[in-house]
């Protein structure tokens, strides 16, 4: 038992870690989520307690009763961060602070204990330090982290749970899309929506994506790789999509993003946009953008581009734009100039290749 200032991990490396041959195999070609390191951090916490037995040890699966809070009622967050090898030599990640404080205010959101972010950060980092055989080296490919917290209490009552598991794991992974395309084809729905004012959506908790599942098989069974969601109460102002935020580049170079309405995520790649986007002289409005407005200037050229950003998506390209009454390209379909900019300044920072002005870098010992 310890407070949440003197947590100490124990650390119980893998009795048979995956030898490094094998682990080269499996870093030729990750694709995305499936390829795990050997490793998991946990950390308890129970009322009265607090947290607790944190520690670095073997994956393995959990054991959980079938009562388990989070089987009913979805009491859950999760994180999606990423470890690089930098081509200065050393291992980074972006803005992990970031991601500490975001998991910090969705716990708050779902009634779940704060994690303290000193903690988040240290079990991060034990996890990157003993599985950094597995952060992939090519140029698109990366260790992508993924720490989360569930209610692990064994009660059926409805109410926040006594007991929490915190966990941490990894995954080596390639593009979230498939390679060969320069731009993406998106779906928008105009029956589903993924928040509501009020509701969860600026929170990144599982029920949010589990709700947001059928709009995404709608999208794919349309032909497209992601769903875009509009606003819940009026079905016209463009939110974000299924795991990313958006941006609009125009004719006169500046950039336009939905705002932080309390019903989108706040991307921390979208907060580094619109910085690096500051710095770059390129003006960035945050005001609320209608379908309609995009489609009708898409075809007018007003628009230019449309982006994609996220942790997993990085920065994706928009070409084509699909919905209910029919569909309409961006550009010419591929991926635009500020896009490219964006793109390449803020994976150059990330990979150490360009300087990094603003302290995003995270060197891990
Ligand atoms: N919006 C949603 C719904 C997401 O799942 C994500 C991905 O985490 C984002 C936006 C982008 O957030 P970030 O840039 O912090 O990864
Ligand atoms: C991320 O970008 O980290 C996400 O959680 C989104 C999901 C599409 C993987």
């Amino acid at each position: 038992m310890s407070t949440e200032n003197q947590l100490q991990f124990v650390i119980e490396p893998h009795a048979n870690a995956t030898p490094a041959d094998q682990i080269a195999a499996k870093l030729v070609n990750p694709a995305f989520g499936r390829v795990f390191s050997d490793h998991m951090v946990t950390i308890r916490w129970t009322e009265g307690t607090g947290w607790h037995d944190a520690k670095v040890e073997a994956r393995r699966p959990f054991e959980i009763d079938p009562a388990c809070a989070v089987l009913h009622y979805a009491q859950e967050i999760f994180e999606g961060m990423k470890a690089y090898h930098g081509e200065d030599g050393k291992i980074s990640l972006f803005r992990p602070q970031a991601n500490a404080r975001r998991f910090r205010e969705s716990a708050e959101r779902m009634s779940m204990p704060q994690l303290p972010e000193a903690a988040f950060l240290e079990a991060v980092e034990k996890l990157v330090d003993i599985d950094r055989a597995w952060i992939p080296a090519a140029e698109g490919a990366s260790l992508y982290i993924r720490p989360f917290m569930f209610a692990s209490e064994s009660f059926l009552g409805v109410r926040a749970a006594h007991e929490y598991i915190f966990c941490v794991i990894a995954c080596a992974v390639g593009p979230y899309f498939k390679p060969g395309k320069s731009a993406v084809t998106v779906w928008v729905s105009d029956k589903y929506t993924r928040a509501a004012s009020g509701g969860t959506g600026v929170a990144k908790c599982g029920g949010n994506y589990a709700a947001s599942l059928i709009a995404q098989t709608e999208a794919s069974n349309k032909g497209c790789d992601q769903v875009v969601f509009l606003d819940a109460a009026e079905h016209k102002w463009i939110e974000e999509l299924g795991g990313m935020n958006v941006f609009f580049v125009l004719d006169d170079g500046s950039l336009r993003t939905p705002p932080l309405s309390g019903t989108i995520l706040p991307g921390i790649t979208r907060a580094s946009i619109i910085e690096l986007a500051a710095r770059e002289g390129i003006a960035v409005d945050q005001s609320p953008y209608s379908f309609e407005a995009w489609q009708a200037d898409a075809a007018s050229g007003r628009v230019k581009e449309t982006f994609a950003c996220g942790t997993a998506a990085v920065v994706t390209a928009i070409g084509e734009v699909r919905h209910a009454g029919g569909e309409f390209r961006i550009g010419d379909g591929g991926e635009g100039p500020v896009t490219q900019l964006i793109r390449t300044r803020l994976t150059g920072i990330q990979r150490g290749r360009i300087a990094d002005p603003f302290g995003w870098v995270h060197h891990v010992a």
